[in-house]
């Protein structure tokens, strides 16, 4: 049986008030789109086509799936005439239709709604309902029995339909040729002047024809994203859901609710979280590192057994056993190879570390080479930008820098040399050279 899904993100999204389509508002760093399509993937579903407006068709190559523009949006049964109208028909197929703007959702829903066609008296067409406290402007799912009778939408719904605590999600099941049938004879009587998807239960149903309901009982996964207060809610609740798969995965996170995780992080065991802390992007963090408290870390590398606290690290990798903090920033495709100190305002900008180098207080380093078991002493600066361009330091293994040193780049420091307290360097220094001063000079041989 071929499946393919519609997924409707054209609407204006007023609720938001925002320049940037719903849909493309992020939750946990991901536009709430991605989730929808997530999880279709995971219900095995690949053939997806996505209703969109101008904003939003820019975009959608971001997602690796299809985009068809509705031009004016007169109603979710309009968007999907226009997504069907896209495509040639395909005899036995069946079609999910899902609305964009619910984030939570679970890729076992979608199997549900498309189990639910089949059967000894198969149906046309299947919709999830949900139970929901009232009130609620979800549309009002009036029931026959064990079928479906009609949808009213809150809008046009009265008093005794609005006390209908069994909610409309917004996602369907449906055989495709039904489908195309019926959205091609929608009609837009009703208080917004809209085509509403929602009306084919009501012609189906007048056909003989059944339409059965796929009850899920937690109202949270099929929460539509309206306004901003509902994008925080799903936010909360996405968040607690990442945490969750990291701590039975073996993280401890000490604080779920100050924990701020995204999806496609990978976290070894028995690393330690702690509250205040941030991870994002495709952040990989390897086994046993205590992380945080107050910490960010974006699209990086983080080795094992490494501790970073109170600090920030920016697309680097830092290598194991490193100690990083507190109040370090290491960005701009650093590399640390492993067992490197980063103390207190250190920062750190594209520059490599072998192992064991140390910058252990108020220090900056950019665009810098340092070789094995260097110290670079407190104060120390690798000035590396003339006013003009950004230039290299290079400093080799076994090297002492000492404190408030300032290396006016490009320049080169042999293995083993040193530099005295206060070293203005404006000269290259051979290996295992002494020299000290402004202008930095030999030191007299001991
Ligand atoms: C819709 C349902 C309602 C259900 C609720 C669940 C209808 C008529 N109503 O109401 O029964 O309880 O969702 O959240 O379907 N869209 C388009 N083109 C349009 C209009 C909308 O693509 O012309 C898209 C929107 O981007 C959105 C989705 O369809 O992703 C739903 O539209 P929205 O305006 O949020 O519908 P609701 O009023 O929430
Ligand atoms: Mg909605």
């Amino acid at each position: 049986m071929s499946v393919r899904a519609i997924v409707l993100g054209a609407g204006k999204g007023t609720r938001m008030k925002s320049r940037t389509p719903k849909v493309l508002h992020e939750i946990c760093g991901r536009p709430m789109l991605w989730y929808a399509l997530r999880e279709l993937r995971a219900a095995g579903i690949e053939d997806v086509l996505v209703v969109t407006n101008d904003e939003l068709q820019a975009r959608i190559g971001e997602f690796g799936v299809k985009g068809i523009v509705q031009s004016d949006q007169l109603g979710t049964g309009h968007a999907v005439k226009v997504a069907l109208e896209s495509t040639p028909p395909r005899a036995g197929s069946q079609v999910i239709v899902a609305y964009a703007d619910m984030p939570l959702i679970t890729h076992d829903v979608f199997s549900r709604a498309l189990a639910a066609l089949d059967g000894g008296n198969p149906a046309v067409m299947s919709l999830v309902t949900v139970k929901m406290p009232l009130p609620s402007n979800f549309g009002r799912v009036v029931r026959n029995g064990e079928d479906v009778e009609r949808i009213v939408e809150a809008r046009d719904a009265g008093p005794s339909e609005l006390a209908i605590d069994e909610m409309n999600a917004g996602i369907y099941a449906f055989d495709e040729s039904a489908l195309r049938d019926a959205v091609a004879r929608l009609r837009n009587e009703n208080a917004q002047e809209e085509y509403y998807l929602t009306d084919v239960v009501e012609q189906f149903v007048r056909g003989g024809k059944h339409v059965r309901p796929v009850p899920v009982s937690d109202h949270l996964l099929t929460l539509g994203i309206n306004d901003r207060v509902e994008l925080a809610l799903a936010r909360r609740e996405m968040n607690a859901r990442i945490c969750a798969v990291h701590m039975r995965d073996g993280v401890t996170i000490l604080d779920p609710a100050t924990t701020y995780l995204e999806p496609e992080l990978r976290i070894g065991r028995d690393t330690v979280i702690y509250p205040g802390t941030s991870i994002s992007l495709l952040t990989t963090i390897g086994e046993g590192c205590v992380i945080g408290p107050h910490t960010r870390i974006s699209g990086s590398t983080i080795g094992s057994r490494v501790e970073i606290c109170e600090s920030v690290v920016v697309q680097s990798e830092i290598g194991d056993e490193s100690k990083i903090g507190p109040f370090a920033h290491i960005r701009g495709h650093a590399k640390l190879a492993g067992n490197n100190r980063v103390g207190n305002f250190v920062e750190i900008k594209n520059s490599q570390y072998a192992q064991g180098v140390k910058s252990s207080h108020l220090a900056y380093v950019g665009d810098a080479t340092v070789g094995e078991e260097t110290n670079i002493g407190a104060g120390t600066i690798t000035c590396n930008f003339d006013g003009e361009r950004k230039n290299r330091t290079t400093i080799g293994k076994n090297v002492s820098i000492g404190s408030n040193t300032s290396i006016v780049a490009p320049r080169t420091i042999g293995d083993g040399a040193l530099t005295g307290a206060g070293s203005v360097v404006t000269k290259d220094v051979g290996p295992g050279e002494r020299v000290a001063g402004n202008p930095a000079k030999p030191l007299p041989e001991k």
